[in-house]
């Protein structure tokens, strides 16, 4: 297996079953940390930096959660308009991380574009970490989605994937790419114009992934074991913001997961969702036994540990 010592982390494409294994069992060894609500000097002498070109609620402040239960140092931006980068100079993602990479030791990017934290990484003598690219890929959230089955299903092999919602989405991708190295069926519903395209479901099948597509959530639900979700009603991914508005439009029935679709769900099914919702599901659903959105956003800041350990060499 690679060392993750100075290692980008920028696609779930190259990743290999030891290396999410490995990722788990870090994951594990540093998870009481999280729980008991202690801070630690693990990274003591180290110093993230966040890049952010786009909103987050979850994978910036995760990463710098995780960050300061090692007791490391954070700074960075959240809004690219109060930088040099968003502001009348569009100072390049070159210029920018050769500047960051003197003020830390690893860069976490979200982008609009596809690839631009790949560039990134092409310039900075640091590790840098996808936060999610467009609608390329968001390998830190669907390592932390495989860990939360991992811990909540005792493992993934055999177990049957349903991803619902819009199939453009970063994390279908991510998603789709991760499993060629778990032994599982995929499923993917999503309106037609969101679909998943034949040249990804190609890519899945070149891994030895059987990957398919279903019209509507009523068709599947009973074979679910992990019911993976994102809305359709969903912003634009290729852009650095897309301001509220009154026309959202809501979700048809074949993509929403209501407490009556999981009357026909099995038993011990579980509902991953990264967040935020729209109304695919409803928070009456929060109190069902199906639900572990939540304990995969604790799970995000225990892999958002592992993976800033591992890169800046701290842990093996
Ligand atoms: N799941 C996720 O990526 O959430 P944020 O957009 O809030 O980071």
């Amino acid at each position: 297996m690679r060392s993750f010592a100075g290692r980008d982390i920028l696609s779930l494409k190259d990743f290999e079953r030891a290396e999410f294994e490995h990722v788990f069992a870090v994951c594990d060894r540093l998870e009481p940390i999280a729980r008991e609500r202690r801070n630690t000097d693990l990274l003591a002498h180290k110093t993230l930096l966040t890049a952010f070109y786009q909103p987050s609620t979850r994978t910036r402040l995760a990463h710098e959660a995780a960050m300061h239960r090692l007791g490391g140092h954070v700074l960075g931006f959240a809004d690219p308009k109060m930088t040099r980068a968003g502001d009348f100079y569009q100072e390049s993602i070159k210029d920018t991380v050769h500047m960051l990479e003197y003020y830390g030791d690893v860069i976490v990017m979200r982008h609009f574009e596809q690839g631009a934290p790949a560039e990134a990484a092409r310039w900075a003598s640091i590790p840098v970490i996808n936060a999610g690219d467009g609608w390329g890929e968001h390998p830190t959230q669907v390592l932390t989605d495989l860990y939360t089955v991992t811990r909540e299903h005792g493992g993934i092999d055999g177990r049957t994937f349903v991803a619902i919602g819009d199939g453009r989405m970063r994390t279908m991708h991510s998603l789709g790419y991760a499993l060629t190295q778990f032994d599982v069926d995929l499923v993917f519903i999503s309106p037609e114009e969101m679909a998943v395209t034949d040249d990804f479901l190609g890519e899945l099948a070149d891994g030895n992934l059987h990957a398919r597509r279903a019209e509507h959530i009523d068709e599947v639900i009973g074979e679910a074991d992990i019911i993976y979700m994102e809305p359709v009603v969903q912003a634009d991914y290729t852009r650095s913001r897309v301001e509220d508005t009154d026309d959202r439009g809501t979700t048809p029935a074949n993509y929403r997961v209501t407490r009556e679709v999981l009357t026909k769900a099995k038993r011990d099914s579980i509902i991953l969702h990264s967040l935020p919702r729209m109304d695919e599901l409803p928070a009456d659903v929060d109190a069902t036994r199906h639900a572990r959105y939540w304990q995969e956003a604790y799970f995000g800041v225990v892999m958002r540990m592992a993976l800033l350990s591992l890169v800046l060499g701290e842990m093996q």
